[in-house]
């Protein structure tokens, strides 16, 4: 296993999962369209807070491969949220920040497709860090895809199975290249992983904290990292 942060002040990577949308807007007698788009405010500057900080890797959970089950119009409105932010990505260009998406996106629509491609173009000479959004994402799903990637190589004669190894398998993931996940942070209170990340999460830290996401401001985001640089990671080793 590879050790890209141990003992490091700041991680090279961290996950969060924005949730607790729903429950911010109910607790306030409001639809849940209502916290999902509270929570979309609270994505930028979350974002450039991990920016200013050094964080190479962001990674933000807002919709997996489980969430087309709620109503259409809660999905619409995600989806709708989405391309808001996909369309204002040049505030992030100006800050060097690399956006790319990562899930299966062909179930998403047609336009949306273009546009995350658009903005992935526009972005993809940006180095000061990488923003991955995970949308239609699913770690188990993430697996069958890098399956399907490797077998296909085989087939080709390109690969060997004996070739395949933890690094060729990690290089089929979408999060390829990119730095090890030391730190994921789950808001809302709840105490799961609800499909995100399986492999990458291996060796993460874990923070879950009692706040719902469209309350979250860079000062929680602090508090998740001092609780981090508290950690004793030890990889296996002693
Ligand atoms: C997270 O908030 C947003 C998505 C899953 C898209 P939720 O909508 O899950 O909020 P809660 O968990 O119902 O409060
Ligand atoms: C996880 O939250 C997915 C995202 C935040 C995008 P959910 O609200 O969907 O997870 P569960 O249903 O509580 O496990
Ligand atoms: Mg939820």
């Amino acid at each position: 296993m590879q050790q890209t942060n141990a003992g490091a002040a700041v991680p090279a990577h961290i996950a969060i999962i924005l949730d607790g949308n729903g429950r911010w807007a109910k607790r306030r007698g409001l639809p849940r369209s209502f916290g999902h788009r509270q929570g979309a405010k609270a994505v930028e500057p979350v974002v450039l807070r991990c920016r200013e900080l050094g964080v190479q890797s962001l990674t933000l959970y807002a919709f997996s491969t489980e969430n087309w089950s709620r109503p259409a119009s809660e999905v619409d409105e995600i989806m709708r949220l989405l391309r808001e932010m996909l369309q204002s990505a040049e505030r992030y260009r100006g800050q060097e920040i690399q956006l790319r998406l990562i899930g299966d996106r062909s179930a998403l629509a047609p336009d949306l497709q273009q546009q995350i491609e658009q903005v992935e173009r526009e972005s993809a000479s940006c180095t000061g860090m990488i923003l991955n959004m995970a949308i239609n994402y699913g770690g188990r799903e993430e697996l069958v895809h890098a399956a399907r990637t490797l077998a296909r190589q085989v087939e080709e004669g390109i690969l060997s199975p004996e070739e395949i190894d933890e690094k060729r398998l990690a290089s089929a993931l979408y999060t390829a290249g990119q730095p090890e996940l030391d730190l994921i942070i789950r808001p809302s209170g709840e105490k799961r992983l609800s499909n995100f990340l399986l492999w990458q999460c291996a060796y993460a830290e874990f923070v879950f904290m009692d706040i719902l996401w469209p309350d979250f401001t860079p000062a929680d985001l602090d508090a998740a990292l001092e609780e981090y640089r508290q950690r004793d990671r030890r990889f296996g080793g002693i």
